[in-house]
């Protein structure tokens, strides 16, 4: 028999061949572990505490007193023997917080990708004898043959009018004909709109009679345990095939839908929660990695030079192709990408914005796992990838985390140390916002030089990775007015999951930080400059990303991240691309808009580009080389 392994909060339990990996067999439970390099033992994230029968290599991610406490990297531990494994809150990945975009959805009128018909019909006599699909067109004011019709449907088609009594619901796509409901049965016409991000998904349900959102949903993009990032994942794919992350994006959307929609209840009529069965499109924005795991297309070449993906326009998709819990025939749209790193989140920011219909330019950052910038008007559009680096995220940093219950989000030096955390929780780490803001003020405190090294100072001292700046000291934090002991977990000793650790910010993670904000401003500059223009000729700069919702505009200028613009030309989006996936299911012109985008849209490569070095090492600095470009900041800082 083969060794149980007991994962401990969730208390799940499997039988795991001998030599099994621990990420592996934490899979395979069903128990998500975080696992940035997806199990090559160098991001030291998936920390566990193991007790029993395991071999574990010795790793500098795992200290000495760690060590004796029974921490492991769980991808560098075997299973030899029975053993049960205790994933602290720190490894674990939690659910989402909720992430809407800012932009206003609302539509004068609305064209949605998938329009409802109602037909009565007249039933058939000796006299005029019709073939039912005929008599359907002929009510709906189409010629015979002006519509596509699925064979599929067509085998449906007169059991769905009969049982309707001769009075149906038409779905149509264009010249497609989705689907024909009896009428009596099913006369509502929902759609979601989908935003895959690499870390997050955000889904919303929405009726297309009348635009309204219904209900939204966030959640990990479950693909995480095979790697942090788009390369990770295309590796991972590499070493072990396509499908497994396949299914596990869809996975992720089908949970979600069940979230949304409840597809388990009976659908009878308006009023009553929303059937999988009525949700008749899907709008997907995402980026051209995972628009090619969604359908299944090998994103091999998108990792190897020239970059080349098998596509940036899909074609026209039935949700029953892809698996996904909706209408089997539903459509699906896939906002159109444009190269390998700018896809078609990007593309829905752009719509998002409505930059491509000014005649002003505007700068657009989307700031996620990597960094992607537009610039351009009504008439033209440049587009980059910046290779930046998870840092905002979270990752990269030693006590980095994703924004969720317990990061800290704020942080303020000015009157002594003052921090606030997502859902005002305990501190467990902190996230983008909170470590812009602490950067920003760092520097402008002087205990932060220009280099990111770190001045002596009350709470700068030598850690174990080096010099680090405690942020929080675990013993403070119940001094800080927060409720150390609640962990809402009782089904394992709290110690165990819950290890409590100063929070720090290290030289290392300041150079990361450092790296990921040059990258941005350099990569904006290098459009600029092949536009031939400033920063100062931007009409607007917006800022796009799940963690745009939270920035300090000043904290975020002070360290170089943002041009030092008059505050007014900023807007921050949120999560544009899901709104930009929303609009595209709502709007005939908006679709357009995004494949007009996706055509006047021209690609900037920056990995063979000496622009970008040039200006990527003059921005390596707080704020900047040239502190004159920050005037703000040069008076603050004298
Ligand atoms: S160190 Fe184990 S997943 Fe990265």
């Amino acid at each position: 028999m083969s060794p149980q392994v007991t994962f401990h909060p969730k208390g799940r339990s499997i039988e795991a061949p001998v030599d099994t990996n621990l990420l592996e067999a934490a899979i395979l439970a069903g128990v998500e572990i975080n696992s940035a390099c997806a199990g090559k033992g160098v991001c030291g994230r998936c920390r566990v505490v193991v007790e029993g029968d395991v071999d574990s290599q010795n790793t500098p991610r795992i200290t000495e007193e760690d060590r004796s406490n029974g921490y492991r990297l769980a991808c560098l531990s075997k299973v030899k023997g029975d053993c049960i494994v205790f994933v602290p809150e720190e490894s674990q990945l939690k659910p989402m917080q909720i992430v809407g975009g800012k932009v206003s959805t609302d539509l004068k009128q609305i064209s949605p990708l998938v329009r409802a018909i109602y037909a009565k019909l007249r039933p058939p006599t000796l006299q005029d004898n019709d073939a039912d699909l005929e008599r359907l067109l002929k009510q709906l004011g189409y010629e015979p043959g002006a519509l596509e019709v699925p064979l599929s449907l067509l085998r449906e088609l007169p059991r769905a009018i009969r049982e309707g009594e001769w009075t149906v619901t038409a779905f149509l796509d264009g010249n497609i004909l989705v689907d024909v409901l009896p009428w009596n049965v099913v006369s509502r016409n929902f759609g979601v709109s989908v935003d895959i991000g690499t870390t997050t998904v955000a889904l919303q349900l929405v009726d297309l009679s009348t635009g309204e959102m219904i209900s939204q949903v966030s959640d990990y993009n479950r693909q995480l345990m095979y790697g942090e990032d788009v390369l990770a994942r295309i590796m991972y794919s590499e070493d072990h095939g396509l499908e497994r992350l396949r299914h596990t994006i869809v996975d992720t959307i089908n949970h979600m839908l069940a979230r949304v929609c409840n597809t388990g209840d009976v659908c009878v009529g308006k009023g009553k929660k929303v059937c999988a069965e009525e949700i008749m499109a899907v709008s997907v924005a995402g980026n051209t990695t995972m628009m090619h795991m969604l359908l299944g297309l090998d994103p091999k070449c998108i990792r190897y030079a020239p970059y080349t993906p098998v596509t940036n326009l899909s074609p026209r998709i039935n949700a029953s192709e892809l698996g996904l819990n909706v209408n089997p025939r539903a459509s699906v749209h896939l906002v159109p990408g444009r190269a390998s790193y700018v896809g078609g989140d990007v593309v829905a920011d752009v719509v998002a914005s409505g930059m491509a219909r000014n005649e002003g330019i505007s700068l657009l950052i989307d700031v996620g796992t990597n960094g992607e910038i537009v610039l351009g008007n009504n008439d033209w559009l440049l587009a980059c990838s910046a290779s930046a680096g998870p840092a905002f995220e979270g990752g990269e940093v030693c006590h980095g985390m994703r924004a969720g219950d317990g990061a800290i989000e704020k942080v303020s030096l000015k009157g002594g140390v003052e921090y606030s955390t997502i859902g005002k929780v305990r501190p467990k780490g902190i996230c983008g916002s909170g470590l812009i803001d602490l950067l920003a003020q760092l520097f402008l405190t002087g205990v932060l030089d220009k280099k990111g090294h770190l001045q002596p100072s009350e709470r700068v001292r030598d850690g174990e990775f080096g010099k680090e700046y405690v942020l929080v000291y675990s013993k403070d934090v119940e001094r800080d007015g927060y409720d150390v002991k609640a962990t809402g977990m009782s089904c394992c000793p709290t110690d165990k999951v819950e290890r409590r650790r100063d929070i720090t910010v290290t030289e290392e993670d300041i150079a990361n930080i450092v790296r990921t904000k040059a990258s941005l401003y350099a990569a904006a500059e290098v459009l600029l400059d092949t536009a031939g223009i400033d920063f100062t000729d931007l009409e607007r700069v917006y800022i796009a990303g799940g963690f745009g919702h939270h920035i300090d505009l000043d904290n975020a200028v002070a360290i170089g991240l943002l041009p030092d613009l008059p505050r007014e030309r900023f807007t921050f989006l949120g999560n544009a691309s899901l709104d930009g996936a929303k609009l595209c299911l709502l709007s005939q012109e908006k679709r357009e808009e995004a494949l007009a985008a996706h055509r006047a849209m021209t690609y900037v490569e920056l990995s063979t580009d000496q622009r970008f070095f040039d200006r990527f090492s003059s921005a390596s600095f707080l704020p900047h080389t040239d502190l004159s470009r920050f005037p703000s900041i040069e008076q603050i800082r004298g």
